[in-house]
């Protein structure tokens, strides 16, 4: 099955934006397999973030990170990925549609609020990052035959 990492920031939780950001994958109709609030260490930032170490905005965007709790989801469906990509809108929240969380809630690159896996390989990866073995619960949501034909 297909997983997504999705990440409300640091930001989003000081913003009081963690109901208003659930709620849009909840409404969706993704199944949520994993859920916590989370004071990011910085070597588990680097790590998850290593592919952006060579940038000029790696430091900084390691202490946005570790700057305060993080909300860690994993959700579940197929499609997930590219549609919470979708959901979450452009990395550059002036460049994201209006409806997308990034459209709706943030202005600027460095303070976009939530981060979503960019390919199903990085959801496992992200999510067996983040998670640890018994925090992710299987599950059978009772309005699937109402989501799912
Ligand atoms: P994530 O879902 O967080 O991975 O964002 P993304 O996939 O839309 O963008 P990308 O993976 O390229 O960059 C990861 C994060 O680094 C972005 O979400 C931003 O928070 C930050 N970032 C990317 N580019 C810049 C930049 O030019 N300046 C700053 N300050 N931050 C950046
Ligand atoms: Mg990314």
């Amino acid at each position: 099955v297909e997983e997504s990492y999705i990440m409300i920031k640091p930001d989003g939780v000081q913003r009081g934006l963690v109901g208003e950001i659930i709620s849009r994958f909840e409404k969706k109709g993704f199944k949520l397999k994993g859920l916590k609030l989370f004071q990011c260490p910085k070597e588990l930032a680097q790590e998850h973030y290593k592919d952006l170490q060579s940038k000029p905005f790696f430091p900084k965007l390691i202490d946005y990170i570790t700057s305060g709790p993080v909300v860690c989801m994993a959700w579940e469906g197929v499609g997930v990925v590219a549609s919470a990509r979708k959901l979450i809108g452009a990395t550059n929240p002036l460049n994201a549609e209006p409806g997308t969380i990034r459209g709706d809630l943030a202005v600027q690159t460095g303070r976009n609020v939530v981060h979503g896996s960019d390919s199903p390989d990085n959801g496992k990866r992200e999510i067996a990052l983040w998670f640890k073995e018994g925090e992710l619960c299987e599950w059978t949501p009772v309005l699937e035959p109402w989501l799912k034909e």
